[in-house]
């Protein structure tokens, strides 16, 4: 049996964490939702964070070792060259993403976003004045280059400018993007004039049989930007740091980045990050290995306990989205912009009656009610657990 990341904790001794996926419900639920995953630090960022404690090394961040560490991650797993002078530390993907759209957009402007999707890019886009356009994924989960350039034409009609939040790997579908797909996005985008921003916080969670493609290296991309932190792959998302990449085009545009910008994330964010980038590529394959296991147990356990409910396993990240509109909980969900841990329908349904927690469809935008994304980096039993009192509470209310 190979080692994995995945079963080296209890449920006694995550119950211990004091983080959101921890502490948000009672100590009865079992919590599947906020991509946090139950593991403990690879070891080689746990040394690096314990020197720099050792050391009283906890000042301002300084440097490009993060661009350098990125960049050496994504010429050995990707074949993909960063040019360091391009780059920019930000205090984490969603705030990196806010400033790169402020260099790219006035208030008032649209930015296009395809639902169902990351739901805080609703609220960090609207809450920083600028209108969310929709263009839906189609039917398999996947962008729908129709919905994208009607999107377009829609956002740039009143004038201003456009911007475009891709998501790439896609949450909650999991699907990631092809190169032909990725091709297609910047043909689109160069026509009606559209600058793309590709949120790559997911990326080095690609499972086997896919293979991520970073948007800046196909062509027509040049004028982008691709946003990177290891804040999912390595669980740091306590410790901020994430870095903004301009492509050729866009060099000029990132300059304009205000320099205090760099002063938002945390230095012991910035060395944890790059260190995971530098040393922690044994970890994350021991990792994918483990998520490739635990997203075919999925199917099984949905298959045993949820059925009526479809499953299409995720080709990245470690979440799953699961389609639950046949089992009938139509429960309505408030108007305007969700929280991530708004809760109606199924996910509401199965807190109160199965006390599982999962994050609600309905917060994902257009397309997302009546699904449940469950995140499934936690260990088998803790699954196991989940989805028996899942499937013992629907047995019980049918
Ligand atoms: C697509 C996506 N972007 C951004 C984030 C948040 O990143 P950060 O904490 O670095 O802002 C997440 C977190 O799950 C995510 O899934």
């Amino acid at each position: 049996m190979t080692w994995d990341p995945l079963e080296e904790l209890t449920l006694d001794e995550l119950r211990r964490r004091t983080s959101m996926k921890w502490r948000a419900h009672p100590a009865d639920v079992l919590p599947l939702w906020v991509a946090e995953m139950d593991v403990n630090l690879a070891p080689t960022v746990a040394g690096a964070l314990r020197r720099a404690i050792d050391d009283g090394d906890t000042g301002y961040p300084c440097g490009t070792a993060l661009a350098e560490a990125v960049g050496d991650f994504a010429c050995r797993r990707w074949d993909y060259n960063v040019d360091v002078g391009h780059t920019a530390i930000v205090p984490d993907v969603m705030q990196g993403v806010v400033e790169v759209l402020r260099l790219l957009t006035e208030r008032g402007d649209a930015v296009v976003v395809n639902p169902p999707v990351y739901a805080p890019f609703y609220a960090f886009v609207s809450h920083d004045g600028r209108r969310v356009i929709e263009a839906p994924l189609g039917p398999e989960g996947r962008i729908d280059p129709d919905a994208l350039a009607a999107a377009f034409a829609r956002a740039g009609a009143p004038g201003g400018k456009v911007a475009y939040l891709l998501c790439n790997p896609h949450n909650p579908t999991g699907s990631v993007h092809t190169a032909a797909e990725l091709r297609a996005v910047a043909e689109l985008a160069r026509r009606f004039d559209v600058r793309v921003v590709s949120d790559e916080i997911h990326a080095p969670v690609v499972l086997p049989g896919s293979r991520f493609v970073p948007y800046l290296s196909v062509a027509g991309a040049e004028n982008a930007f691709a946003l990177m932190s290891a804040s999912k792959a390595w669980n740091l998302s306590g410790l901020k740091a994430a870095l903004a990449i301009a492509g050729p085009e866009a060099a000029a545009d990132l300059r304009r980045m205000p320099e205090e910008v760099s002063h938002g994330p945390s230095h012991l964010g910035v060395l944890a990050h790059a260190e995971a980038f530098r040393s922690g590529d044994e970890w994350l394959d021991a990792l994918l290995r483990g998520l490739d296991d635990k997203r075919r147990l999925l199917g099984d356990l949905v298959a045993d306990q949820l059925p009526g409910v479809k499953y299409q396993p995720p080709q990245g990240t470690y979440l799953a989205w699961l389609d639950c509109r046949q089992l009938g909980f139509t429960e309505e969900a408030a108007d305007g912009i969700a929280a991530v841990a708004d809760l109606a329908g199924p996910a509401r349904w199965f807190l109160d009656h199965a006390r599982v927690a999962l994050s609600s469809g309905h917060v994902f935008g257009t397309g997302g009610a009546g699904h449940v994304r469950v995140n499934f980096a936690t260990s088998r039993a803790i699954l196991v657990e989940a989805f028996t009192r899942m499937g013992r509470a629907l047995r019980a209310s049918r």
